[in-house]
């Protein structure tokens, strides 16, 4: 979709649909497009009972008494509870709902009001972002016939007061990347694992290097170099499967870092759950197990484009997790690249045994000031923070607050949770340094963090963020499809945009 700024009057802007918001009760008098538009929707505003409650819209028919086709009033609810994640959801709703309509060009009316209220850039990005990611859709294996059905909006236009103009111009510029790179990890997500091996996940990264006019630097590791690395945790996993294991690794470096951030996406392409086999039912989403992975890789699609003083180097040892005559059985004794020994008591806690050997290589190779792991991990995060917010664990208090502000400006949930070194008993083993599952039923998610933890330099900032809730969406949301949502990558780049020194 292509996005334009004009601050040109709305009644005569060209395009099918032109949307327009409206706060509970004054429905026309946040809207001033003329006499014979306003007598039309009024009309329609009684017929429908259309009160601009949140959720609400109101479609007129301008009968040619402006320029737009169709206008489209989008309701926000009560003024004073309105902020920016309900900005985002409003945006959202409004443009699916303009998408019903089939329309090539929309225009996005953006409220005085709200440019005063909150930051202007902020307001624009927010919008942008919300528009892109409400009308994404995976189509890829869709008939042609379903694809014309579902055309994509190919134009927005965001019409604001001449005075804005700068401040939106640059939140629309963020918002683009951002959303950009967000929909390209949700097709990484969805695409199926029989398409998305280990050998494809390399290639995307491959590609990312080659468009990025050699600013973003990728390496992919074969099963011989991962052998030198002495990454034994890793190896255990990827032996059990046909398809060989690719340890991907990029790397953006600008002029004067300040810092140096190392990213860690879990990357299996396909979580069977090896000879600890899931049930047919646990198996059916498992593709999306590389969403850590399709986060980062999109994080540095966009990293050159973005205006970011960090060294930043990602870090994904993909590959699937399989049942098989060589797969890895639980008892099975593995060595990790920092010398620890890990008793693998079940071959479905496969995550974690990739990570460690990555956050191993992180700590001795790269020597970062931070590292941030973003994995589908636990069913256990899940169970504590449901679907639509992420875990959070970290050693760093500074680290783990920007994670949060940023959470909050991004509108991608994140909570919060303990590195208690209490339950480190959890994680004992009698036969190895440690077990690769928590003893009991409780803290499954905490028991997970404090194994990733122990493969962590003590000295160096590190967060872990569990994503196995909203990576993957089994029911729509206003912003979120259903399947990969792409989360991550809008908490990661927003991070990443506002680190301060
Ligand atoms: N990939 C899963 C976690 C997961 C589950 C992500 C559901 C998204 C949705 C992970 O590898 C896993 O299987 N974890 C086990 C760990 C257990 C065996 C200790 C789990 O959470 O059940
Ligand atoms: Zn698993
Ligand atoms: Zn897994």
């Amino acid at each position: 979709m292509k996005f334009s700024i004009k601050a040109k009057d709305p009644a005569k802007l060209d395009v099918d649909i032109l949307i327009m918001f409206a706060a509970k009760g004054d429905v026309l008098q946040a809207i001033s497009l003329g006499a014979e538009v306003n007598k039309l929707i009024k009309e329609m505003a009684d017929q429908e009972e259309f009160k601009a409650n949140e959720k609400e819209s109101l479609i007129v028919h301008t009968k040619g008494a402006i320029t737009p086709y169709k206008l489209l009033i989008a309701g926000t609810g009560k003024e004073v509870d309105f902020d920016l994640l309900k900005l985002r959801k409003v945006v959202a709703r409004a443009s699916k709902k303009a998408k019903e309509n089939n329309p090539k060009k929309i225009a996005i009316c953006l409220p005085i009001h709200w440019l005063n209220k909150f930051n202007t850039q902020e307001v624009a990005q927010a919008t942008v972002e919300a528009v892109s990611l409400s009308t994404y859709q995976f189509l890829k294996y869709k008939s042609e016939k379903e694809k014309k059905k579902n055309r994509q909006i190919e134009e927005c236009i965001i019409q604001v007061t001449p005075g804005k103009i700068i401040q939106v111009e640059k939140g629309l510029n963020v918002g683009q990347i951002v959303a950009k790179a967000t929909c390209f990890a949700r097709d990484l997500v969805n695409e199926p694992a029989n398409k998305m091996t280990p050998a494809l996940l390399a290639k995307k990264a491959l590609d990312i290097g080659k468009k990025s006019q050699k600013q973003v630097k990728v390496k992919v590791f074969e099963e011989k170099e991962i052998e030198k690395f002495e990454m034994g945790a890793y190896l255990g996993v990827s032996q059990g499967s046909a398809q060989k294991p690719k340890f991907i690794h990029l790397e953006y470096k600008p002029k004067n870092p300040v810092y140096k951030i190392v990213l860690v996406g879990k990357g299996i392409t396909f979580d069977t759950g090896g000879l600890s086999i899931k049930t047919s039912k646990g198996m059916e989403s498992m593709k999306m197990d590389m969403a850590g992975a399709a986060a980062v890789l999109s994080i540095f699609s966009a990293i050159a484009k973005i205006s970011c003083n960090v060294h930043l180097v990602g870090l994904i040892a993909a590959c699937e997790n399989m049942p098989s005559s060589r797969a890895l059985k639980p008892g099975d004794i593995l060595k990790a690249a920092n010398g620890k020994t890990i008793e693998v008591v079940n071959t479905d806690a496969e995550g974690r045994l990739t990570l460690a050997d990555v956050l191993s290589f992180a700590t001795d190779k790269e020597k970062p000031d931070a590292i941030i792991d973003i994995a589908t991990l636990t069913g256990a995060c899940m169970v504590a923070l449901g679907l639509s917010i992420a875990g959070l664990w970290s050693n760093d208090e500074k680290l783990k607050e920007k994670l949060i502000a940023a959470a909050e400006i991004s509108g991608e949930k994140v909570w919060p949770m303990p590195l208690e070194s209490e339950y480190k008993k959890l994680i004992k083993s009698d036969v190895a340094d440690l077990s690769n599952v928590g003893k009991g039923r409780y803290a499954g998610a905490i028991a997970a963090s404090l194994f990733l933890k122990e493969f962590v330099g003590e000295d160096i900032a590190w967060a872990h963020i569990d994503i196995a809730g909203p990576a993957f969406y089994q029911e729509a949301t206003s912003l979120i499809p259903k399947g990969g949502s792409g989360f991550g990558v809008r908490l990661i780049l927003h991070y990443l945009l506002n680190l301060s020194f």
